[in-house]
Parts: structure tokens; sequence; C-alpha cells
């Protein structure tokens, strides 16, 4: 697992530019249970269409994203675990960068072939309080010719494009980093989670 000097250049990264990509953050045997989890939830119909509404709602959503999620509950040792990586992130971070980052709520993601979300926040400022985004992806040899990237912006400008490979760790400022999910010629495996901010109590 990730040491001190991997967090310390995390917190940089935010602190100057509000996003980084982390390779191999995850050890591979813990992205194979997970992405093997995912996968037999699929199978049990056990996930649904993200941002689920009634009628016109639902079909808004579709032109937005396209993804199929399962909020992570921490009942398998493979959640348990990356749960806990995560714990580990959120303490270091919080202590380096005083987000008060407090607790995280966290999905499984597929996208079948050709699905998208298109650019958005993760969060408006002063709305909801997401304030850190983690996304890891579970695609174990994922060609380089598959699509599928993560777009991240500046305004209309794309600063970077990230390869949805397993391992991978990308971590954003939730208020201020609009991206967006490319289609992909193949189903695509990802997590996406959200520290909240501490409430101040009132
Ligand atoms: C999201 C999201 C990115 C990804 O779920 O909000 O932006 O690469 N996911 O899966
Ligand atoms: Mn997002």
């Amino acid at each position: 697992m990730p040491n001190s000097e991997v967090h310390q250049s995390i917190a940089t990264a935010l602190s100057t530019q509000g996003w980084c990509v982390i390779e191999n953050y995850f050890p591979a045997p813990l992205i194979e249970h997970l992405a093997a989890e995912v996968l037999a939830l699929h199978k049990h119909q056990a996930l649904r269409p993200a941002g689920i509404g009634r009628g016109q709602q639902l079909q808004q959503d579709r032109n937005i994203r396209q993804d199929c999620i399962h909020w992570l509950d921490g009942s398998s040792l493979a959640q348990q675990q990356y749960l806990t990586a995560m714990t580990t992130l959120k303490h270091a971070l919080n202590q380096e960068l005083y987000l008060g980052l407090d607790e995280l709520e966290a999905h499984f993601a597929i996208y079948a072939p050709g699905a998208f979300y298109q650019k958005h926040l993760d969060s408006f400022q002063g709305a909801a309080n997401r304030i850190l985004s983690v996304v890891s992806y579970l695609n174990l040899d994922w060609p380089e010719d598959a699509g599928g990237n993560l777009s991240i912006y500046a305004q209309d400008e794309v600063l970077t494009q990230v390869k949805p490979e397993a391992g991978k760790l990308v971590v954003f400022l939730s208020e201020e980093i609009p991206h967006a999910v490319q289609p992909a010629t193949l189903q695509r495996l990802s997590i996406a989670g959200w520290f909240r901010r501490r409430s101040n109590g009132l």
C-alpha cells in the first residue's frame, strides 16, 4: 500500500492543480477481487442505472450518463480493504491539507460498450458537501485503443486523458474539476467515491 511520500505528492498536486493520477495505487490481487465482485453483482442483476428517476427524468439522465452502479456497503473483504485504503488516504490528506474530509460514499460502476458520462462537476459550491472525488479502475489488460478515457478539463480545454487501467487512482476536487467519461469499445469497470466534508455540528 502507498507510503507517506505518495500521499505527500497527492496533497501537493491537489493544492497546486486540483487533481492527480497515481498508477498502481492498489495491489493487483485487491483489484482482481473487486473486479470479480462487480462482475458477479452484475450477473445477479444487482446494478442499477445511475441517477435513476421516473419517466422524463430517467430519459434525461440517459442523455447525461449511462453507467450502472452498485453502492459499496463493506460487505466483502475486498470492499473492506478498499475502504480501509481510502480511510488511510483521508487521514493523510486531512493532515496535509486541512480539508476536513469525513465520510466516504462509493459505488461500483459498469459502463457498457459505448456508454458515457458527459462533462460534469461532482459537486456544486455551496450545494452538496462532496469535497474530494476518488476514482479507481478495475480493468485488467485494458487495450491501448479501447477508449473509455476519463477526460479532465479546465473550462473547455482538455488537460489530460486518463486511461481506465487497473490499479490507477484519480483524485480531484469535486467542486472544481470538470470531467467526462468517454465511450469505450469494451465494458469498463470502476469505483467512484466521494469524501464529504465534516459537518460543523450546527
Ligand atoms: C462519476 C465519474 C469517472 C470515471 O461517477 O462521477 O465521473 O472515470 N466517474 O468512472
Ligand atoms: Mn464525476
